[in-house]
């Protein structure tokens, strides 16, 4: 069981500490997904609303402990203050003097926002002590802990994992929203189970392809990873992506499908194309007969009936990964088709993170037509791997 904002107690004038995942897609400065902005907002709305003195803290992109401005929260405060509509600040640096002054001046019903936690290299140390040290600087400037940045709850950094521990700490509504639809796909889900599995690398998803060679009834493979897997069954796949050092792992999964009655379904045939670029010439061919001088961009029209017949015949459907390279028109079919299918089905719906969370918006789906969309790319699929978080294990009563 998680430890919920209730059990925090009377919040009014007390400071709390939330951890968001605001590390949304910037161009030229510009938000360009502001999903998970508004996914934390039911949390921090809460918070408000119990006269908290809220403080946030977040990661921005990947600088490395190094204070990086193209990495600031600044254009986080401003979405944020539009968004919910209350003063929200933003702190000049994560624990150090302006922090604390900011914290301590903090008036009831405004948001100050700690600047990007990477910006200290002790934030994701692996050194406990370094850890420590930070979490003491951070716990410092509240009087508890709000967990609510789901993206990040499977690392053990200072920010998700170490300051849990040293305040009254609890789950917030995000958090909470997606261990509970993660956990019917992982837990006990209703079957026929798929997973939808696609994205440009095997070797980013072996953990996950073990887990559920065990647990789901059927796995349908597309994207950059199928290529691999084509090959492993003796097929040319072409200029298309291939990972030649993933081909006998790929083999024993064929394998293991094959022992324990899971069908894993690879596509049948794919769209082709001379170059990695959006205008070039397509021609869709069979799965295994790719020409020599061209990559495969996308699965073909046979697989999208193929992959859309599947998942309308579940109960319960996950998906993680592109079915091809969806920011290209031309090659974006495949994915449009199994959103299509999620949407148009029955099943109990989810959408992994990441790149098919940004596709399904991009492409202009009515995302109330799933039933849940991951705002945690690695997180979910963590979970669908069956591994314990850390940020979660943290939160446990
Ligand atoms: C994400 O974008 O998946 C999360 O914010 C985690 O970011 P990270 O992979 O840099 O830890």
């Amino acid at each position: 069981m998680l430890k919920t904002i209730d059990s925090l107690g009377d919040l009014n004038g007390k400071r709390v500490l939330v951890r968001c995942d605001f590390n949304v897609p910037l161009k030229e400065g510009k938000i360009t997904d502001d999903g998970r902005i508004r996914a934390a907002l039911p949390t921090l709305q809460k918070l408000l609303d119990s006269g908290a003195k809220v403080i946030t803290m977040a990661h921005l992109g990947r600088p490395k402990g190094q204070v990086m401005p193209e990495f600031s929260l600044a254009p986080v405060v401003q979405r944020l203050a539009e968004l919910i509509g209350v003063k929200v600040t933003l702190a000049q640096d994560t624990t150090g003097a302006d922090a604390k002054a900011k914290a301590e001046a903090l008036a009831t019903g405004e948001i100050l926002m700690l600047e990007n936690v990477r910006f200290d290299p002790r934030e994701t140390s692996k050194d406990d002590a370094e850890r420590a040290a930070f979490a003491a600087e951070m716990a410092a400037l509240a009087d508890c802990y709000v967990s609510d940045g789901f993206g990040v709850v499977h690392r053990k950094q200072t920010s998700v994992y170490d300051v849990a521990k040293l305040l009254p700490a609890a789950a917030g509504f995000l958090v909470l929203k997606e261990i509970e639809s993660l956990r019917k796909a992982t837990d006990n889900p209703e079957r026929p189970y798929t997973v939808v599995l696609g994205g440009s690398k095997v070797s980013d998803k072996l953990g996950v392809i073990a887990n559920l060679l065990t647990k789901a009834d059927s796995l349908l493979i597309g994207g950059g990873m199928t290529y691999t897997f084509l090959a492993a069954q003796g097929y040319a796949v072409g200029k298309s992506l291939l990972e030649a050092d993933q081909i006998d792992t790929v083999k024993s999964y064929l394998d293991q499908a094959k022992q324990n009655g899971v069908e894993l379904v690879l596509p049948v045939d794919v769209v082709v194309t001379p170059e990695f670029k959006p205008d070039g010439p397509t021609t869709v061919v069979a799965a295994d007969a790719i020409p020599e001088d061209q990559m495969g961009l996308d699965i073909g029209p046979k697989s999208r009936e193929l992959f859309a017949a599947k998942i309308a015949e579940s109960k319960t459907v996950a998906w993680n990964g592109p079915m091809g390279v969806f920011e290209f028109p031309a090659f974006a079919g495949g994915t449009k088709a199994v959103a299509k299918a999620m949407q148009d089905g029955t099943a109990f719906s989810i959408v992994g993170g990441g790149d098919s969370a940004a596709a399904v918006r991009q492409l202009g789906f009515d995302e109330s037509k799933f039933s849940h969309i991951s705002t945690g790319g690695g997180a979910s699929l963590e979970l669908l791997e069956g591994k314990v978080l850390p940020g979660i294990e943290v939160l446990e009563a």
